[in-house]
């Protein structure tokens, strides 16, 4: 069973590699491009029986980073019309150090490569040649973080904004509906092309895509200069799963060039920004109140008091103290633990703001549930972390390697629990290393 499971996923990821352009899709139709986030979950899904696939996604994704260090979230390596918003829309060269080989978006995406290329280390036997590659990448990871710190912090406190909740990786979740109401773009003429794949009732509505492309027309008229949008945009954000995984990835890069040796002063920055970042995060992102982290709206300046799985992300970067991380594993299992529920539903489900079955507003993924297995095993909840294990398992079996699951445990047996994208890269991906890292 298991070892068919294995073969099924490996060969999604082998079907959804593009082999003249080096990289892989997250699905057929519905996302066409590469994505940035995706690659690093993919690189690790490759790497446990391709790596020279795992390499290429990394290098192909690197080739879109631009002369300042930022690596944008979508690569439009190759043409296609079952997407919107293309590169036309996007016009990524409005800024001076964008990409001038491959078309992009002018925003990025949470930063997985650091602990993507610690877990192909991790992964891969042959540890001298996956060094060599990691040292012959490293540096260019080392100055998107550069990028981030420099950028992205207009406050010097380690903790990086967002600028669009397409960075976030949480496109839609309910985080963002205050944010909406204290700003009225205009309603824009466009054809959606995701709703022709997926039904509707699983994607974002008109209104808010109109909000996200009002976004980006801002940043277009500020040719993506960070200052200026910092400055202006309606949406800045401290994300606490986006400044998470930079922290993980930080740790990942301190470690590799620990392993690789001579890098004291990148080892040092590191290390200070670290610091910093993990000491703000606790401070500025934990409410005591719900007893987790929540997001923080730099332009409003005040916590967003939602508890998403993105509060849970630190975990497994290593940042709350035991205590802390009891407090927060408590509030896990009592808001989104019932038996009635998979683990571990993307947004509050005793919220009214909860829908399960609609993209980032409730349903289960299987790139979240990664990081909370391995962020609640590091804390010794051992017992906590075999069932989110089992409930991923159980989902991928039950219905598919779906981009995202309802998180109600679902009674009628022919009631259909996968949504969004089917055959989805990172749900192979990271189901192929949940499953071959098993004891
Ligand atoms: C989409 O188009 O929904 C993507 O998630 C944006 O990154």
């Amino acid at each position: 069973m298991k070892q068919a499971i294995i073969e099924q996923a490996k060969s999604i990821l082998n079907s959804n590699f593009k082999k003249e352009q080096g990289f892989t899709i997250p699905c057929e139709g519905l996302y066409p491009f590469q994505w940035n986030w995706d690659s690093g979950f993919i690189a690790i899904g490759f790497a446990h029986f391709d790596i020279e696939k795992a390499k290429q996604e990394v290098i192909t994704l690197l080739k879109g980073q631009w002369g300042n260090g930022f690596i944008p979230h979508i690569l439009f390596h190759n043409d296609s019309d079952t997407y919107f918003p293309g590169p036309e829309f996007h016009q990524s060269k409005l800024h001076h150090l964008a990409s001038q080989q491959v078309n992009t978006t002018g925003m990025t995406q949470p930063p997985v490569l650091g602990f993507a290329l610690k877990e192909l280390y991790e992964i891969v036997d042959d540890k001298q040649d996956i060094l060599h590659f990691i040292s012959s990448q490293i540096d260019k990871v080392f100055e998107n973080h550069k990028y981030f710190y420099n950028n992205r912090d207009p406050k010097n406190e380690g903790l990086v904004y967002i600028y669009h909740n397409w960075e976030s990786g949480t496109d839609n979740s309910p985080i963002w509906d205050d944010i909406w109401e204290t700003f009225t773009p205009p309603q824009y003429d466009f054809e959606r092309r995701d709703t022709t794949h997926v039904d509707s009732s699983q994607r974002p509505t008109n209104r808010e895509y109109d909000y996200y492309l009002y976004l980006i027309e801002l940043a277009k008229q500020h040719h993506y200069n960070d200052k200026k949008i910092a400055e202006t945009s309606p949406f800045l954000v401290q994300d606490p799963l986006f400044n998470a995984m930079l922290i993980k990835s930080n740790e990942a890069l301190i470690d590799l060039y620990t392993i690789i040796g001579d890098n004291t002063s990148k080892i040092d920055t590191l290390s200070k920004w670290q610091k910093k970042s993990k000491t703000n995060f606790n401070s500025k992102l934990f409410n005591k109140e719900l007893g987790a982290y929540v997001h923080y709206d730099l332009r409003n300046e005040k916590q967003i008091p939602f508890v998403s799985s993105s509060s849970f992300a630190a975990l497994y970067a290593n940042i709350p103290n035991p205590e802390q991380a009891k407090t927060l594993v408590n509030t896990m299992m009592t808001k989104f633990g019932n038996d009635d529920q998979y683990l571990c539903a993307s947004f509050d489900p005793t919220h009214d703001r909860f829908n399960p079955r609609k993209y980032w507003r409730g349903p289960v993924w299987i790139n979240l549930n990664w990081m909370l297995y391995y962020g609640l095993k590091h804390y010794n909840f051992n017992d906590i972390a075999k069932r989110l294990k089992e409930d991923t398992v159980a989902l991928v079996t039950k219905y598919g390697f779906y981009e995202y699951f309802d998180s109600r445990k679902l009674e009628r047996p022919d009631e259909k629990g996968g949504y969004g994208g089917n055959n989805f890269s990172w749900s192979a991906a990271l189901i192929i290393d949940i499953l071959t890292k098993e004891k």
